[in-house]
């Protein structure tokens, strides 16, 4: 490849590099270029050559002159599934679906698509990781011996555009991305330039066909989608499969999307005839403690609509001269500011002490409402005192040691009492103003500062 065709690729952020830096010059992270050929400009752009030949026919018109057709979409009948996608799939829109080898990916869109050939859509599933017989073997397994959906074990790109061209499909899955190749790219299979380009192709046949396109990805030890965040940008709606591979329960979260909410979560138990929905799921992430054991806080957070109640163990134990910060679940550079605070302003000295802590179940919790519980949980274990049966926490710590809101405090608190929770230590501006007997048999202590969560907490000993 002569020296002034190559470019060089951010594995981070897709951002491109006429030359190799050890920093990538868009998103500053290290060691992240790396090359593969240059791409003709058409190539580069999601619409394409598409793009340029419509340029100088189209008219410009004010927005209240666009008709703003409402999206076809196609329920798969998976409700759960659908509640992610914003109600269904949504016609020539690209889906992409990431998540841990064996989480329940293929197993889920299996089901998805069995369904939607049911209900008389055209399909066709796109299989480059598994032979057609073990797909058909899955089905079996999945109770659907006599399902109609045409499968194609294809892994090269032009055949795969090829067959979407001559058989239109109302929806395709491509099971993995991963695994498509282009002969057009000197680059291996599955690099990123691989990948970002076969994307970009589907991409354009599906909004050229109005086919659904489902594209499987599979995510690196470090939780990206393996190389190319690039896609996520290119695709119109971002899924991604959460849970412990030894706990029965996934999560489905929309990371982005732009036919309905984002952060909505869709929960499925894994059983013997495949995935199934969890319609009620708040309570499935605690552990089954009969009685209250040290080191364990319920809080209730908050998933799309959904709030969740989540358990939060930490193990505070004696550690070596540099102890060591874990967590599971939760952010660990937080863990270590909910330290300092805890020591600062609440006098809870951890220093010298290993610190644990894990969200029970393998759930993420990325908002910072999970702070109380998770320094409440610390100081339970640190002291070998257990917290109050029937106790939930929910709240944002900050660095002055203020205790913050959590959006929506009230539904939290109403799912806390819902499932027969006695005892609250909540922000004060979550606590209701006056008494509702939705929160009947909650005692519910509003708390401004950390000091009196300890404060309350001890108080209940
Ligand atoms: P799979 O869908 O192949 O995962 P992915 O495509 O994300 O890699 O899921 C595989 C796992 O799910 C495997 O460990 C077996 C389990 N499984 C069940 O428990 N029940 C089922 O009905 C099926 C089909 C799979
Ligand atoms: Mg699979």
């Amino acid at each position: 490849m002569a020296k002034d065709k190559s470019i060089f690729t951010c594995t981070e952020c897709g951002g491109t590099s006429a030359r190799w830096m050890g920093k990538c010059p868009s998103c500053n992270a290290w060691n992240t270029l790396i090359e593969g050929s240059t791409e003709p400009a058409a190539v580069k752009n999601r619409f394409g050559s598409v793009h340029a030949s419509l340029a100088p026919t189209s008219e410009v018109l004010p927005l209240s002159a666009i008709e703003a057709a409402d999206f076809d979409r196609h329920p798969t009948g998976i409700d759960e599934l659908d509640r992610v996608l914003g109600g269904g799939m949504v016609e020539g829109g690209v889906v992409l679906i990431g998540g841990d080898p064996g989480i329940g990916k293929s197993t889920l869109l299996l089901q998805a698509v069995d369904a939607l050939q049911r209900s008389g859509m055209s399909t066709l599933y796109v299989t480059g990781e598994e032979s057609g017989a073990q797909v058909a073997m899955r089905s079996r397994r999945l109770g659907m011996p006599d399902s109609q959906v045409p499968v194609l074990p294809e892994i090269q790109l032009e055949k795969i555009l090829h067959t979407l061209q001559a058989r239109k499909p109302g929806i395709a899955i491509i099971d993995s991305i991963q695994t498509v190749y282009s002969d057009q790219l000197t680059s291996a299979p599955g690099s990123v330039a691989q990948v970002r380009e076969c994307a970009a192709h589907l991409t354009r046949a599906a909004k050229s066909t109005g086919t659904t396109i489902v594209l499987v990805g599979h995510v690196t030890k470090e939780g990206a989608l393996a190389g190319p965040r690039v896609l996520e940008h290119m695709v119109d709606t971002v899924l991604y499969f959460e849970g412990d591979t030894h706990s029965n329960f996934r999560l489905i979260r929309a990371i982005k999307n732009r036919f309905g909410a984002v952060n909505e979560i869709g929960v499925f138990a894994m059983t013997e005839k495949g995935l199934k929905g969890v319609s009620n799921p708040s309570a499935i992430f605690l552990s089954q403690h009969s009685e209250p054991v040290p080191g364990s806080c319920v809080m209730v957070t908050l998933e799309g609509t959904r709030p969740l109640l989540v358990e939060i163990q930490a193990l505070v134990d004696s550690g070596g001269p540099s102890p060591r910060r874990l967590s599971v679940g939760l952010d660990r550079d937080r863990l270590a500011m909910l330290l300092a605070v805890l020591h600062r302003h609440a006098g809870v000295a951890c220093m010298d002490q290993d610190v644990f802590v894990n969200a029970v179940g393998g759930v993420r919790i990325s908002e910072p409402a999970a702070d109380l519980a998770v320094m409440l949980a610390i100081t339970s274990s640190l002291r070998g005192k257990p917290l109050p049966k029937g106790f939930i926490a929910f709240g944002e710590v900050g660095l002055a040691g203020e205790v913050r809101p959590a959006p929506r405090g009230q539904d939290r608190l109403k799912e806390a009492a819902k499932l027969g929770y006695t005892v609250a230590v909540v922000p004060k501006a979550n606590a209701p103003k006056k008494s509702d007997k939705a929160f009947a048999g909650l005692t519910i202590y509003p708390v401004e500062r950390i000091e009196e969560a300890m404060q309350v907490v001890r108080g209940l000993d």
